[in-house]
This record gives C-alpha cells, sequence and structure tokens, in this order.
C-alpha cells in the first residue's frame, strides 16, 4: 500500500518570520491527519535550518525538504547547495528537475540523472518531477515527453536505487495556472508513467513507486484528484503557502 504524500513547494518564499507562522499553523491543524498521510515541506534554503529546528522542537510528523542540490558533496561550486549540507540540517526530501529549473536554468537529462543519484548518495528521497508543455500536449506529444523524461533519468539507475525516488507528474501548462489537469487527464498520465517503469524495470518497482501530481492544486479540487487510481498525494505550489489550504488538501487525501 503505497502511502499519502503531500508536499508543499514554497518557491522562493518564505522569510523566517513567514516560515514560523506557517509552520505554526500547520502543526495547529495536524493531530487528526498525522496517521493518515505524509505531509512534506519544501522552504526555500535561507530558512531550511529554522524550520528544521521548530519541527523538531515542536515534535510535529512534518517532513522537511529542499527545492535543489548540487550534484557534489562538497567543492568549489558558489552558490551551491549539497545534498550532505540538505542532511545536515535535518532535510529528508529534495526536489529534483521541477519545470521551473528546467526553463530558468535549462536543467535536464545527464544534470538531473547526476542529482538524482547525489540525493540518493546523501541518503534524501528525490522527488522528480516530470511533465508535459502545452504545445507538447497540443501535438499528441505528452507520453513521448514522459517517456523522454524518465529514459534520461530514473530509468539510468538500477532498481534499488528507482525504487526510493518519489515522482511528480507536473504538467508544465497546470503549474501556477489556475488550470488544474483534469483528474481523468491525471490518472492517464499516472498509468502510462506507471506502466513505462514496469516496462522497464519490473511490475514489482513500479507498484512500489509513489507518483504525486502536481499544478494548480487546491483545497477545492484535490479531492477530485486525489480520489483517482494511481495519484498517491500532491505537489502543491501557490496553495501550499496557506496553513489552511495545505491542510484542506491534506485532509482530502487522508478520506
Ligand atoms: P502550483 O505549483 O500548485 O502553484 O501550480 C505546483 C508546483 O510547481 O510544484
Amino acid at each position: 500500500m503505497r502511502r499519502r504524500l503531500i508536499a508543499g513547494n514554497w518557491k522562493m518564499n518564505g522569510t523566517l518570520d513567514e516560515t514560523r507562522r506557517l509552520l505554526e499553523g500547520l502543526v495547529a491543524g495536524l493531530e487528526p491527519l498525522v496517521d493518515r498521510v505524509d505531509l512534506l515541506v519544501l522552504p526555500p534554503f535561507t530558512v531550511l535550518a529554522d524550520a528544521s529546528r521548530f519541527l523538531r522542537d515542536s515534535g510535529a510528523s512534518i517532513h522537511l525538504g529542499a527545492q535543489d542540490l548540487h550534484f557534489e558533496a562538497k567543492g568549489p561550486f558558489t552558490g551551491e547547495i549539497s545534498g550532505a549540507m540538505l542532511r545536515d540540517i535535518g532535510a529528508t526530501h529534495v526536489l529534483i528537475g521541477h519545470s521551473e529549473r528546467r526553463t530558468w536554468f535549462a536543467e535536464k537529462g545527464e544534470l538531473l540523472e547526476k542529482k538524482l543519484r547525489a540525493a540518493l548518495r546523501a541518503g534524501l528521497v528525490p522527488i522528480l518531477c516530470i511533465g508535459e508543455s502545452l504545445a507538447e500536449r497540443e501535438r499528441g506529444r505528452t507520453e513521448d515527453v514522459l517517456d523522454e523524461q524518465l529514459s534520461e533519468t530514473l530509468l539510468r539507475l538500477g532498481p534499488d536505487e528507482a525504487r526510493k525516488v518519489v515522482l511528480a507528474y507536473e504538467p508544465v501548462w497546470a503549474i501556477g495556472t489556475g488550470k488544474h489537469a483534469a483528474p481523468a487527464q491525471a490518472e492517464e498520465a499516472h498509468r502510462h508513467i506507471r506502466a513505462k517503469i514496469a516496462f522497464a524495470m519490473g511490475g514489482e518497482i513500479a507498484a512500489e513507486m509513489k507518483i504525486l501530481y502536481g499544478g494548480s492544486v487546491n483545497g477545492a479540487n484535490a479531492s477530485g484528484l486525489l480520489a483517482r487510481p494511481g495519484v498517491d498525494g500532491a505537489l502543491v505550489g501557490g496553495a501550499s503557502l496557506s496553513a489552511e489550504e495545505f491542510l484542506k488538501i491534506a485532509r482530502a487525501s487522508a478520506n
């Protein structure tokens, strides 16, 4: 049984004060949910250590992760943060290949494979984001794009590494646009991704792996998306900046 995971990608948002307030709101609403769903927050690097201390001191079972990492453990990489450094401050998860990093920082292919391996070496759970653009969907290329993005990253790992990865299907046209995928579209994409993994790595691994949906998930549309078979949770951007909204999504997934 794949346990549900609701992850909040805060992106480039969160001063120390805002972080503290948001986490307090989450901790206050958490109690009835703890046994049924895993919650994860992904704040920016600058507040991670503080968030980690706050979560540890409050005893809340909310996991902590980062939005990116460098592929080396340390060294002359000005401005970068490694998986070992993330582990050191208590992070357990890390996003890899988010579409905003693919778009703004040209991340793809071999680099993402290296980041995946680095996260696993550091003992972090990588959340690998994949998804098609609107133009690719309109040209009927959605499945090809997903196949390519899987082939150049996840499918280059060995089965024992791959099974530790969480996938996030995030159609680029749904991210930050308010236009989420229809539940049937999400289900179809998730089914395709799982079938591709099963073909490449075997049904057992495919059945074990969590696939989250991301793209304009909010408290109102979460239950429809999360009710679909194969949708194992959500990667939430904008709506994760409100404790109330994020908890609503978590509640929808616990039902
Ligand atoms: P959104 O972002 O929920 O604001 O669409 C999702 C994401 O980028 O992970």
